[in-house]
């Protein structure tokens, strides 16, 4: 259960306690923020709503302990991330159920994301250890105009405090994917979860703490985005921002300072259907890509483009499929449990009805039971429908019928978004070419969008993003490079 075993001291009376300087500790608010349970729609936790005198004191600790990490052998940081990954594994089960509780996760899916977590972190210490075990070394003398007097050397060395913001549809995966990369590269880390799935963020930071990091190093602040949101953002002591979230990501990018920013920000990622796909394959997909955890996913599939020939076959396999969609509560396993708010909710609904005012063809009845919506397919959506252009996070997908590859591919480009996409056909040559056009992060063939597996690399175009992530690049963007340059009295050529 939630707080008790070894996760007892992260929990005081009811609230969950926040975790600074290696301790759990009490907010001076006397404040906390409620999380509702999406599918009781009641409160199930409570969390500390901290202060910005907290947060400033925190980034003075970060500052100070990241001093001491930086010069912590790159071994030893190894060992300790592996002991995180192990320690966290072995707690899957309340983590798990959290995740359930605070964001309707289905339980097997919940329990999947802690342990693919725990692979994560364990990657990011091998990685590492090789990755920023070399530098390079250059001469000067490939460089017009200069003899062989200059060596220069370059290693990778951290940039100082991580700022870790994570989304509430993996609160958990998509911490660790930058408190893994900032730990091995000598960072400290500020984490911010969403209020969503911050009890499941502050058991698995609770993990690390066991796994004995240095006091101060890791640090998990919660509150109110209004009283403590942009205050983090824009502090002074935050040397790198990593975010996955929707657009706020974009007001946060304005907003920050001279820093590096990793933002993943959601997408529409569009599925282009050619004439000679195994359409029982792309049905599977379109199920597995739209559908799963309701389509809470940035990687989800959101637009079905589909050659008018086909599409009529397309859609009755797909319709069958989601007919076998269960319906119901995330503790039964149900491939389709409620929406994450009711906001949320309420905006899906929007969508649907736009596409129902503008002629769009149902091929389930719609229905919405608080926060649970059933799964939608919705046929011949045009151009002047939103939900042909907006994502709307849940479990409704639209089918645009298109009459060349030419207009899938227009459709694909002219969205704000470009994450990814993906193109079913069994022609290679077609599928490199679409790849190659569509202005994506990235492209799938034959297969439905998806971010792992986790070291590679993963980007949005557009809209969707800044910078590259995948346990590499991640690495890689939360380290700076940093050259020394030897300069010889005399040309110094080898064996000359
Ligand atoms: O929601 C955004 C995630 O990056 C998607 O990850 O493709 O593993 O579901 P996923």
């Amino acid at each position: 259960m939630a707080g008790s075993g070894v996760f007892a001291e992260i929990i005081d009376g009811d609230v969950f306690n926040y975790y600074a300087d290696g301790e759990w500790k009490k907010s001076s608010s006397g404040k906390s923020v409620s999380i509702i349970n999406p599918t009781t729609r009641k409160v199930q936790y409570k969390v500390q709503a901290c202060t910005q005198e907290e947060v400033n004191k925190v980034m003075e600790m970060a500052k100070v302990a990241q001093k001491a990490w930086a010069k912590t052998p790159l071994w030893k940081r190894a060992e300790l991330l592996h002991k995180a990954a192990a320690i966290l594994k072995e707690h899957k089960a309340p983590i798990g159920e959290c995740l359930v509780k605070e964001i309707a996760k289905p339980a097997k899916d919940s329990v999947t994301e802690v342990v693919r977590s725990g692979d994560l972190v364990s990657y990011c210490a091998e990685e590492g250890v090789r990755l920023l075990g070399q530098g390079s070394f250059l001469v000067s003398d490939s460089f017009p105009g200069n003899e062989r007097t200059k060596y220069c050397l370059t290693s990778k060395v951290p940039l100082g405090v991580v700022l870790a913001i994570p989304p509430f549809n993996y609160p958990v995966n998509l911490a660790v994917s930058k408190i893994g990369p900032a730990l091995i590269a000598g960072n400290s880390l500020v984490l911010k979860p969403p209020t969503q799935g911050a009890v499941a963020c502050l058991h698995m930071v609770h993990c690390f703490h066991l796994a004995g990091f240095p006091k101060g190093l890791i640090n998990c602040i919660t509150g109110k985005g209004s009283e403590i949101g942009d205050f983090l953002t824009m502090h002074p002591g935050v040397n790198c921002i990593s975010f996955t979230g929707g657009d706020t990501g974009i007001a946060i990018s304005k907003k920050a300072g001279m820093i590096p920013l990793q933002m993943e920000l959601g997408g529409k990622d569009a599925c282009i259907v050619l004439e000679d796909a195994d359409l029982d394959l792309v049905a599977s997909n379109i199920i597995k890509g739209g559908f799963s955890y309701s389509g809470q996913r940035c990687t989800a599939v959101k637009v079905v483009l589909v050659m008018e020939s086909v599409a009529d076959t397309l859609v009755e396999k797909v319709k069958a499929k989601v007919a076998k969609l269960t319906v119901g509560p995330p503790e039964d396993n149900c491939d389709i449990t409620p929406v994450v708010s009711e906001s949320s909710a309420n905006f899906i609904e929007g969508l649907v009805n736009d596409a129902k005012q503008k002629g769009a063809t149902f091929c389930q009845e719609y229905k919405r039971d608080g926060n649970l919506i059933w799964p939608l397919l919705l046929d011949n959506v045009r151009p002047d429908m939103r939900i042909a252009w907006e994502e709307p996070f849940g479990p409704v997908l639209p089918v645009i019928r298109i009459g060349s590859i030419e207009e899938g591919i227009h459709h694909c480009n002219a969205s704000n978004f470009g994450l990814q996409g993906c193109v079913f056909t069994k022609d290679i040559n077609k599928a490199m070419l679409i790849s190659d056009a569509m202005e994506t992060g990235t492209v799938q063939i034959n297969s439905a969008p998806a971010r792992g597996p986790d070291h590679f690399p993963f980007q949005g175009l557009k809209d969707s993003g800044i910078g590259s992530q995948g346990i590499t690049n991640s690495i890689n963007m939360m380290t700076k490079v940093k050259s020394t340059v030897i300069n010889l009295p005399t040309p110094s050529y080898t064996m000359g």
